[in-house]
This record gives structure tokens, C-alpha cells and sequence, in this order.
């Protein structure tokens, strides 16, 4: 079998924004009176903004209690102390293998895709100076559902002509590497092996050092 696409997820798997998204998600809680831990936190790892909104309020027992337009400002204060973390930003943030990877699928030819919920993706990828090495950035609002839904990994297989059976997505979410094998895809999971064993991941690595072209191939071969 040969490998025709890689879809990376991009916060927690390129880098370490999904800890900036904590920060961010535990401000704006501890302002509305809702404690979050990091336990609580898988939960909203792979969701859109607006979704992890709700998946607090509901949990500080507070879902009924704000109109659509107080919270899109909140979804809109917790973004802004978000992007005001991401300030400080430079290429050698990338996690250790992501950029040599990037380096080797584009010297093969086999198209790199980013398939994230974040709609800061595209800002990010520059801020890292790794626009270029992706092929395709699935944008969130292309598709009609997130993740655990298949479809922005199906959407960026499409995308670069990739059959979701020759592509691997690479995920640190349940959502995602749910969303992952709904597409027909294999799932690496970067992160703990019994939470993302227990949703699918075909294989899970503790993180991205390993991740290497060869390995990847491996796996389809395997
Ligand atoms: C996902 C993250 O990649 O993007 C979530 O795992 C985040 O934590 C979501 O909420 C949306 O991101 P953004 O940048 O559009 O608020
Ligand atoms: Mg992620």
C-alpha cells in the first residue's frame, strides 16, 4: 500500500498550543465562576470554540444561563487572551520531528495537510514558518461538522486527490482520532496510549520524536 496524504491535527500535535488553549479555557472559567482541570480539559481538546464554550458552561451547571450574544463575547475574550499567548511564537516551537517530517513528505511528493478546529491555524503555521511545507489547511468552516465527525480529514484527502485508505492522520485528541477512523483513515495518536488505544489509534506514540516518514510508511505496509 502507498502512502498518498498525511493530515496533521495542529494544536498539540505540531505544537504545544493545546496548552494555550487550557490557560485560555481556565481564565475565561474562573471569570465565569467554573473550575476546569486538566482531566476536564481532554474533553475539549479537537472541539470548536463555540463547542467548548458550551461543554463548560453545561459543566458549571450554567447552560441556560447567557444569551447568543454574551457568549460569543466570552468565546470572543477567551480568543483574545488566547492569541495574546501566541505572541511570543517562533519556528523553534515546532515539536521535535514535525518540521524534518514535513521536510522528507514534501522531498517525496506525498502532500502534507493540516486538518484543525482552530480557525488560528493558518496564523500559526506562519508564525512557525511552516505554511509552505502543507500542501492544504482545511478550513473549519468548510465543513458542515467538526470533530468527532470525519469530515475535515475527508475534506483534506479530497482536497490533494488522496484515498482516505492510503492516508494517515495524526491526532492527540479522542475526538480526533475518532474522526480519524470514522474517514476510513490509520490513526497515530501522540500523547497516552490507554486514552487513544481506547477510541481506535491504530498506534500511539508518547510524542513526536519518533514520527518519521519511514514509520509512517511502515504502518501501511504493516
Ligand atoms: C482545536 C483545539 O484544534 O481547535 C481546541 O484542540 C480549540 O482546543 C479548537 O478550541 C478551536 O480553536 P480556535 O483557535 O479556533 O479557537
Ligand atoms: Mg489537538
Amino acid at each position: 500500500m502507498k502512502l498518498q496524504a498525511v493530515l496533521f491535527d495542529l494544536d498539540g500535535v505540531i505544537m504545544d498550543t493545546a496548552e494555550f488553549h487550557y490557560i485560555a479555557w481556565k481564565r475565561l472559567a474562573e471569570e465565569l465562576g467554573i473550575a476546569i482541570d486538566r482531566e476536564f480539559n481532554e474533553n475539549l481538546k479537537g472541539i470548536s470554540r463555540m463547542e467548548s464554550l458550551d461543554t463548560i458552561l453545561r459543566h458549571g451547571g450554567k447552560a441556560d444561563d447567557y444569551s447568543a450574544e454574551e457568549k460569543r463575547d466570552m468565546a470572543e475574550r477567551k480568543n483574545s487572551h488566547y492569541v495574546s499567548l501566541l505572541d511570543r511564537l517562533k519556528p523553534a516551537d515546532v515539536y521535535p520531528g514535525i518540521r524534518e517530517l514535513l521536510l522528507a513528505l514534501r522531498e517525496a511528493g506525498i502532500p502534507a495537510v493540516v486538518a484543525s478546529a482552530s480557525k488560528n491555524a493558518p496564523q500559526i503555521l506562519r508564525a512557525l514558518e511552516l505554511s509552505e511545507l502543507f500542501r492544504f489547511v482545511v478550513p473549519p468552516d468548510s465543513v458542515p461538522r467538526g470533530k468527532p465527525a470525519p469530515d475535515l480529514f475527508l475534506r483534506g484527502a479530497e482536497e490533494v486527490g488522496a484515498a482516505p485508505e492510503f492516508c494517515i492522520g495524526i491526532e492527540d485528541a479522542q475526538s480526533g482520532i475518532t474522526a480519524i477512523k470514522a474517514a476510513g483513515m490509520t490513526a497515530v495518536g501522540i500523547g497516552s496510549e490507554a486514552m487513544l488505544k481506547a477510541v481506535g489509534a491504530d498506534v500511539v506514540l508518547p510524542d513526536t520524536r519518533r514520527l518519521s516518514l519511514e514509520f509512517l510508511r511502515g504502518l501501511l505496509s504493516a
